[in-house]
This record gives structure tokens, sequence and C-alpha cells, in this order.
């Protein structure tokens, strides 16, 4: 019997040895570039020289804004747990780089499918990784609820699951008039993730929220915005162009003043959202090997159900 992930302590030790080299050569690297004069390192900071590359996440830093793309258009940027491994580390580098403003954005016709569901079932129908997927999924979430700087989604196309669950933790939420929001959890035997258990009902109400997060209702992007949870839509044609005018523009506010009042805004919150945080995980991973889901997953990885 090969060894579930989550007990290849091996693996897992290299692993960490590689993140940990990796985090090292970032502190490095800006350490490096701090010592230049300030305007010789914000002309020097260029997308060139910030720019990260991995296969499915793109990072890069220009004109005050951090982007992170999901780039994995062929699965509709669903979400692998190294994805979420180079997302955590992207949102670690963004918090200490001179970025004024982070943002998320998809390659593609879409935002982002959500999870990759072949995280969690192998190809004989057996439910795998449970465990480590919750683990993954705490730290992933705590990485956005710590994160200090401005947090903006730019919503290229259709979102699902926790594409959508994480956006009731950013500041704003820019979509195109051709993206969706949907969370089908219950469709899928799961539970709701990413805080959307508290977020969702605070900022639409407990009726929407729960048309959306029990019954998996699928919002246009107008509707998404009549309910609060995007702050604005914008005709395809002129989305791309009109939404980076306008977070170029924000970059260039003075930044202590923003992440400051951010503080303020967002301080009280924390130990809240931490809390649900650990709650919703922990309901997750019970959930996760349940009939339920193992039926949904099944029928996914079958091709018999699409949503
Ligand atoms: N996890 C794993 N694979 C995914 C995925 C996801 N969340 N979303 C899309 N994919 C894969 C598909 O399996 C397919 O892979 P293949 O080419 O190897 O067969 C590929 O991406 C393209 O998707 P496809 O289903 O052919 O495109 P479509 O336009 O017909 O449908 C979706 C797109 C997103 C509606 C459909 O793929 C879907 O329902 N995905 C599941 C979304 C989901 O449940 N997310 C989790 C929510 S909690």
């Amino acid at each position: 019997m090969p060894k579930p992930a989550v007990f290849d302590f091996d693996n897992k030790a290299k692993q960490d040895a590689r993140m940990e080299t990796a985090r090292q050569n970032h502190v490095n690297l800006v350490s490096c570039l701090s010592s230049s004069s300030e305007a010789s390192s914000q002309g020097k900071r260029g997308a060139d020289e910030r720019a990260q590359e991995s296969k499915d996440i793109l990072v890069s830093s220009e004109d005050g804004i951090t982007k992170i793309i999901f780039n994995r258009p062929a699965k509709k940027n669903a979400i692998s747990f190294q994805m979420c491994h180079d997302i955590m580390r992207a949102l670690k580098n963004a918090s200490t780089d001179n970025s004024v403003i982070t943002v998320f954005t998809g390659t593609g016709d879409y935002y982002s499918s959500g999870n990759d569901l072949r995280n969690l079932i192998n190809d004989a129908g057996k439910i795998q990784n449970a465990a480590m997927s919750t683990t993954l999924l705490r730290e992933f979430v705590n990485c956005f609820i710590d994160f200090p700087k401005p947090l903006v989604a730019v919503v290229n196309g259709p979102a699902i699951g926790i594409a959508v669950t994480l956006l009731g933790l950013f500041d704003a939420v820019y979509a195109s008039d051709r993206a969706t929001f949907h969370t089908p959890f219950t469709h899928l035997g799961q539970t709701v993730e990413a805080c959307s258990s508290y977020t969702f009902p605070k900022i639409m109400g407990s009726a929407k929220a729960a048309e959306m997060l029990l019954f998996g209702k699928k919002l246009t992007a107008r509707e998404a915005c009549a309910q609060g949870l995007v702050t604005e839509v914008f005709p395809e044609s002129t989305f791309e162009t009109e939404v980076w005018t306008r977070l170029k523009t924000y970059a260039k506010l003075p930044t202590n003043a923003m992440r400051v009042s951010r503080e303020l805004i967002r301080k009280h919150e924390k130990e809240k959202l931490h809390t649900v945080n650990a709650e919703e995980c922990s309901v997750a991973q019970e959930r996760g090997m349940s009939e339920e889901c193992t039926n949904a997953l099944m029928n996914f990885m079958s091709r018999k159900a699409k949503l």
C-alpha cells in the first residue's frame, strides 16, 4: 500500500525545505534591492525584476500593483494544491514588497473554477488527501485574512467555489459582465469555506446568502453587485482597460494612510475570521469523507455532473 500523502514526512520535509529556500531567496533579493536608493529601487523593481513565474500561477509587480494570476486555462483555472502553495508564497512576498495593492485575476475565459476536484478523489474513486486538503485550506485562507494590503479581484469570467467565497475577504471586486458567481457546495456534498459562513450573510443578508451557499444559486455579475459581493461591473469590451486604469490611479494614493485605514477597518474582525476559518475547516474534513461528497466527486470524475 502506498503511504497516504499526509504521512509522507520525507516528501513534506523536502517540500518545506524547498519553500524555505525560495522564501530565503526572496528575503535576500528584497534586502539587496532595499539597500539601493529609493529612486533607483522604484525604477528597477519593474515587471522584469519582480516577476516570478511558476507554471499555473503568474506573479508580477509593476506600477505599484502586484498581480497574482490564475494561469491554468485548460482546466478553467481550477486551483491545485501546488497553486495554493504558490499563492501563499506570492501573498507573503507581496505583503513586504513595495507594491500598494495586490490584485487577483485569471487567464482565459474563467476567473477560476475553484478547488481542483481531482485533488480530492483518485482514479479508483477513493477520497484522498482529506486531512491534507483541510490543513492546507486553513493555512491558505489564513493568508488572505492576515494579508496587510488592499486586495482586489479582477473577475474576468465565471468564478466557482472557493474563487467566490474568498471574495468576502477582498477589499474590492471588479467584474466583467461575463462573470458569474457560483458556490455549489451542497451539490457536491461539501460545506462552505473561506469564512463565507460569516462574510456572506454580513455582506448580502442571511436570506440572499442562503440562496447562494445552501441552494447553490448562480449569480450574474450584476446580481452579485446588487447584493454587495461585487463592487462594480464593467462591459466585457472595456473591462480590462477601465479596471487597470483605475487601479493604477489607486496605487498612486498615499500608501501609509491607505494601509492604516485598512488596518482600522479590519482589525476588529481578524480574530473572528480565524475562528470561523478553523471551524469551517474542521467541518469540511468530516464532510469531505462523507458518502454524499464521494458520490458527487465520482459523478464529476465520470463526467456525469457539470455545474
Ligand atoms: N477541478 C478539476 N478539474 C476541473 C475543474 C475543477 N474545479 N474545473 C474544470 N476542470 C477541468 C475539466 O475536468 C476539464 O478537464 P479535461 O479537459 O481533462 O476533461 C477541463 O477543466 C475543462 O473543463 P470542461 O468541463 O470540459 O469545460 P466546460 O466549459 O464544459 O465546463 C465547468 C466548465 C467549470 C462548468 C465544469 O468543468 C465544472 O463543472 N467543473 C467543476 C467546478 C466545481 O465544482 N468546482 C468546485 C466548486 S466547490
